[in-house]
């Protein structure tokens, strides 16, 4: 049986004095929680948040790294910083930096391998855009981003990873998909994996749902058999996110 992982994913929100605020708020809200419950924060705020954190199961992350291990790369920040600061997940590929960043799924799967080997659980997004889903082409856009990011990734580590749908479209637009888009598209994921690797990778690989995702909308999503729990971007700045923990 699967463990739910419920993400929040804090994007360029909160100062570090707003990160510690923030989780004080959160911390009750989740603490019963039966799932995963991870905050995903910016990389100055991770030192904080970890602190803050302390003594609860609330596990932290980053929200992207590099791939390089040190040296001049001025702005950017390695697995070993993020891991040696106490965060133990790192997202990767999210689509706002697919789109502001140019970070193609060679790049992302470069990230997924560097974290994996630091030792970092990777939380690997994929999704499709509107026109992309209108010219019915979603499933095909979604295995080719999934089998270009776990490239040379072993089947053991894809068993400890996350993956993150996120239907671009849905994505800060208060625009859900449907339970039934959400659970198809997660289950073609699954497939996929075990096509590529096995039945044992494919069901212990974890798998959320992330695009607008609220109080009201979270425990139908989370019911779906191939939904292993979501990754939250406006809700989980606010209380909302201890109702989402908890569905
Ligand atoms: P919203 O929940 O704000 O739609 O953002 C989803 C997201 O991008 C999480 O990574």
């Amino acid at each position: 049986m699967r463990r739910k992982v419920i993400a929040g994913n804090w994007k360029m929100n909160c100062t570090p004095t707003e990160a510690k605020a923030l989780c004080e708020t959160l911390k009750p809200l989740v603490a019963g929680a039966d799932a995963d419950i991870v905050f995903c924060v910016p990389s100055i705020d991770i030192t904080t948040v970890v602190e803050a954190v302390k003594g609860t199961d609330i596990k932290v992350g980053a929200e992207n790294l590099y791939v390089k291990d040190s040296g001049a790369y001025t702005g950017e920040i390695s697995a070993d910083m993020i891991k040696d600061a106490g965060a133990t997940y790192v997202i990767m590929g999210h689509s706002e930096r697919r789109e502001y960043f140019k970070e193609t799924d060679a790049d992302i799967n470069l990230k997924v391998k560097k974290a994996i080997e630091k030792g970092l659980t990777p939380i690997m997004c994929c999704g499709e855009s509107l026109e992309q889903r209108e010219q019915g082409i979603t499933l095909d856009w979604i295995r080719m981003q999934i089998k270009i990011g776990l490239q040379d990734v072993a089947a053991d580590d894809v068993k400890k990873m996350v993956i993150a749908y996120e239907p671009i479209w849905a994505i800060g637009t208060g625009k859900t998909a449907t339970t039934e888009q959400a659970q198809e598209v997660c289950k073609a994921i699954r497939d996929c994996i075990r096509e590529v690797y096995d039945d044992a990778t494919a069901e212990e690989v974890r798998i959320q749902y992330g695009g607008s995702v609220n109080a009201g909308n979270a425990k139908e999503l989370f019911a779906q058999p191939d939904i292993d729990g979501g990754l939250v971007g406006g809700a989980s700045l606010k209380a909302d996110f201890g109702v989402i923990a908890n569905a």
